[in-house]
């Protein structure tokens, strides 16, 4: 309801304007967060990895870099946030304009090249937020950094914040630092693996981009269920070259990201999968459990629809589980995926 008063007015400012005016009003004023959020019934936390979200509804990394208003979304509605992306030392990012809307298509387009305040401002944040909020910090690798160099960082980073975050996220997937992508490498990523995986005491999941080849994505699902991992988080934004530089996200990203998905979730692998791109309804998030997955996470529809996403979501997958009788969300993911997908044909 607020939002659709502000919105008209966000949106005559420049994206990346808007976005930081109204980090700046979310970190000032939490209590806003309260007044236009929604609580969350108990009746839909579920486990993802080893931790418990409080919905299956994250916000994805990107919206808030600097962990700098974790309290006031914690009060939005969402079951788990990530910060992030976090690098170690602090950057710019790319030079301005690198944020660009497409409203008809509900979508985004960023060529941020993780602009963030860097470890070190960022970690006393996430050691005073809330220790019962699910929260999860996505890592990246310093624009000039070696690949040899950003294990180091990687390292680093994650033996700070282990106390103060549940998950960590590796950021390989991001269009707009150059050559990020070509660590999604077999040959990189064994060595990432065997080093992190020997120092986390955090879970840990490694987010894809949408733009890998069929033959890849298997391989990376492979990869994760041989070092151990959490699980996987698809998929970053996506490239069209025909709109320019950086990464789409949005309704425009939803057809491949969601065919990402299927082919991880095919592979049934002892993996979690953390759905993301393009979600921006509960038909989206019922698409995703009826190909067999469970929790996911949401930016560019957030900044569509605001809050209000965040109680529809969650009043209707309420309504979905008065409905069908269940008790809880949790029982939901208990049933075998053949009888999960028979509730979830019946007519709403
Ligand atoms: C402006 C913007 C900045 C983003 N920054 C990051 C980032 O720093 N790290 C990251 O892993 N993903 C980042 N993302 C990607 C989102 O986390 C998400 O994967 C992507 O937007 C697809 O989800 P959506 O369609 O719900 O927006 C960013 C997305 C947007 C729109």
């Amino acid at each position: 309801m607020l939002y659709s008063l502000i919105k008209p007015l966000l949106f005559t400012l420049t994206p990346e304007t808007a976005h930081e005016l109204t980090l700046s009003v979310a970190r000032l004023s939490p209590t806003i967060g309260r007044l236009s959020g929604t609580e969350i019934s108990d009746r839909l936390a579920i486990k993802v990895g080893s931790n418990l979200w409080k919905s299956p509804i994250g916000l994805a990394a990107g919206l808030d870099k600097n962990a700098e208003a974790l309290p006031f979304f914690a009060l939005q509605g969402f079951g788990a946030l990530e910060c992030g992306t976090i690098t170690l030392r602090p950057q710019l990012g790319n030079p301005r304009p690198r944020l660009f809307r497409y409203p008809s298509e509900q979508s985004l387009r960023n060529a941020m090249g993780f602009p963030n305040e860097g470890l070190l401002h960022i970690a006393p944040r996430l050691e005073t937020f809330n220790k019962s909020f699910p929260i999860g910090a996505n890592l990246g690798k310093n624009k000039e950094s070696t690949p040899e160099e950003s294990i180091e960082e990687l390292s680093v980073m994650m033996a700070t914040l282990e106390d103060d975050v549940d998950y960590f996220a590796i950021n390989v997937s991001s269009p707009n630092t150059p050559g990020l992508r070509a660590l999604q490498e077999k040959s990189y990523l064994t060595e990432l693996f065997s080093e992190l995986k020997s120092c986390c005491k955090k879970d840990l999941f490694l987010k894809i981009a949408p733009d890998l080849e069929e033959k890849k994505v298997i391989e990376l699902t492979e990869l994760a269920t041989e070092f151990k991992l959490n699980g996987l988080i698809a998929t970053n934004t996506t490239i069209m070259p025909e709109r320019g530089v950086g990464g789409v996200s949005g309704v425009l990203l939803k057809e491949r990201a969601r065919k990402i998905r299927k082919l991880i979730l095919d592979q049934q692998a002892p993996l979690e999968l953390i759905g993301v791109g393009g979600i921006s309804n509960f038909q989206d998030v019922k698409d995703f459990w009826m190909d067999g997955g469970k929790a996911v996470q949401l930016y560019t529809a957030y900044v569509y629809q605001g809050p209000d996403l965040l109680k529809n979501i969650n009043r209707e997958m309420l309504k979905f589980l008065d409905k069908n009788k269940l008790k809880n969300l949790t029982d939901f993911f208990a049933i075998d995926l053949k009888d999960r997908q028979y509730i979830l044909n019946q007519p709403a």
